[in-house]
């Protein structure tokens, strides 16, 4: 005989469950669409009725700001509400005349009452769509912890959960990020909701990236791309060309990448400066990439090509406060990297895409035709990419020329770095 344990005894009214087909015949449901296209597009297309969103970021990088804006835009189609547990009412008009929705249908609370927000979304006037700043704030009294303790920011979400789905209501989330301690950061309930975005930027730029890092209703890792002015939160709708807008021609260190977020190509400028260090360990600073990813191109560089960054301070910056985590970024740094120790500029006109092994070869990424295409339609004139594969149709015109590199040496000729590599070391160095 089996041990069963008691618990699992097979009870007589317990009837097994109902299986379907994959194939039926449900609608597809429709999205709810703020009109705000980068937002809309961050979240999948628009809104599911019933899902739960959490919008994480630094405290100050501008979540009550987006949120206002998306909730107020929405309000004009359906009943929405935005309740404040970090602001009272006046903040929140001010900010509200300010971003010029003052006069929108949007319904606005301040509590941290969960209770009360659960009777809302219960009641007969339930709004459709719901903004909660910031879930650190609220508190559920049957929780017997402080706000913004794990256990009281996990069982107030959920909660919210729970009533997002049993009346399709959209429950927004806003979590601080905060430093690691007793105080919950939105981590912990990333894998409780349906849609987890952080929106993120430097504090001295104008731009802020929305990115969706999951989505159970759209693709992961698209970006919405806003620039925070005087009015708020506006739209940037030429993403690439603002990105390179203040780059300065002909300076060495200066290297233009075809990357990709989400489902968008997107050009961004590299910059680094390579100087003389007066340090026993040379500094090695980075904002915007993985510093692991900085060292490893750096020691490809000096073992497998024979440059040397020996007592030289390395910096590299990727413009415009974006942070960047695609490895096809490698032949990008590469590039700068020779460029600021040669003095030499990289070409103006092209782009550079591409991984980088560890043999010093250079690896295919995806979407290389989408990448190229971006570029061509920004005016440049060509791209320093990996090899083609034969599934590639890649343009390579008079007007858009490819030079497609197999190894990492090659780099030395096309930017015209005369340096006469040392005999190629392999293994150590
Ligand atoms: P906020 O939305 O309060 O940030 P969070 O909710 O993420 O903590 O945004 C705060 C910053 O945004 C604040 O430093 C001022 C700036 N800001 C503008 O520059 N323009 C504006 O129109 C608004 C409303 C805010
Ligand atoms: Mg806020």
């Amino acid at each position: 005989m089996s041990q069963i344990p008691k618990g699992l005894k097979r009870d007589k009214s317990t009837k097994p469950l109902d299986f379907v087909g994959l194939k039926g015949s449900s609608e597809p449901t429709e999205r709810w669409k703020s009109q705000i296209q980068e937002f809309d597009r961050v979240c999948g297309g628009g809104l599911v009725p019933g899902s739960v969103i959490l919008v994480g970021g630094d405290p100050g990088i501008g979540k009550s700001t987006l949120l206002l804006q998306v909730a107020a835009q929405l309000s004009k189609g359906r009943p929405c509400a935005y309740v404040s547990g970090e602001e009272g009412i006046a903040q929140v008009r001010m900010r509200a005349s300010r971003l010029g929705v003052e006069t929108t249908p949007l319904q606005l609370s301040s509590s941290t009452d969960l209770r009360s927000i659960i009777a809302t979304l219960e009641s007969k006037e339930a709004p459709d769509f719901i903004v909660v700043d910031s879930i650190q704030t609220m508190y559920l009294d049957s929780v017997d912890s402080s706000p913004g303790t794990v256990t009281q920011v996990r069982c107030c979400a959920q909660e919210l959960i729970r009533v997002a789905k049993k009346t399709g209501s959209v429950v927004v989330l806003v979590g601080h990020v905060t430093k690691e301690g007793a105080i919950a950061g939105p981590r912990i309930l990333e894998h409780m909701v349906d849609t987890v975005l952080y929106f993120e930027g430097e504090r001295g730029h104008q731009f802020r990236i929305l990115r969706s890092v999951k989505n159970r209703f759209g693709p992961t890792d698209e970006i919405g791309v806003f620039e925070m002015t005087q009015l708020g939160l506006q739209e940037v709708e030429n993403p690439s060309a603002a990105f390179i807008a203040d780059r300065h021609d002909d300076v060495s260190g200066s290297v233009i990448f075809g990357g990709i977020e989400g489902t968008r190509p997107l050009l961004v400028e590299l910059q680094s400066l390579v100087a003389p260090s007066s340090l026993a360990t040379p500094r090695r600073t980075v904002i915007g990439w993985d510093s692991g990813r900085l060292s490893m191109v750096i020691a490809v560089l000096e073992a497998r090509c024979g440059v040397s960054f020996a007592g030289k301070d390395i910096y590299l910056n990727v413009a415009g406060g974006l942070k960047i985590s695609e490895p096809a970024a490698d032949l990008g740094v590469a590039a700068a990297l020779l460029s600021a120790l040669s003095n030499i500029p990289f070409p103006k006109d092209f782009i550079v895409f591409g991984e980088i092994g560890l043999v010093g070869e250079i690896r295919p990424v995806s979407q290389m035709a989408a990448r190229l295409k971006e570029a061509e339609k920004l005016g440049f004139k060509g791209a320093l990419t990996p090899p083609k594969r034969a599934k590639d149709a890649l343009v390579d015109s008079s007007s858009f020329k490819l030079h497609s590199i197999k190894t990492l040496i090659e780099i030395f000729e096309f930017i015209g770095y005369d340096v006469k590599p040392k005999e190629m070391v392999h293994g150590t160095y």
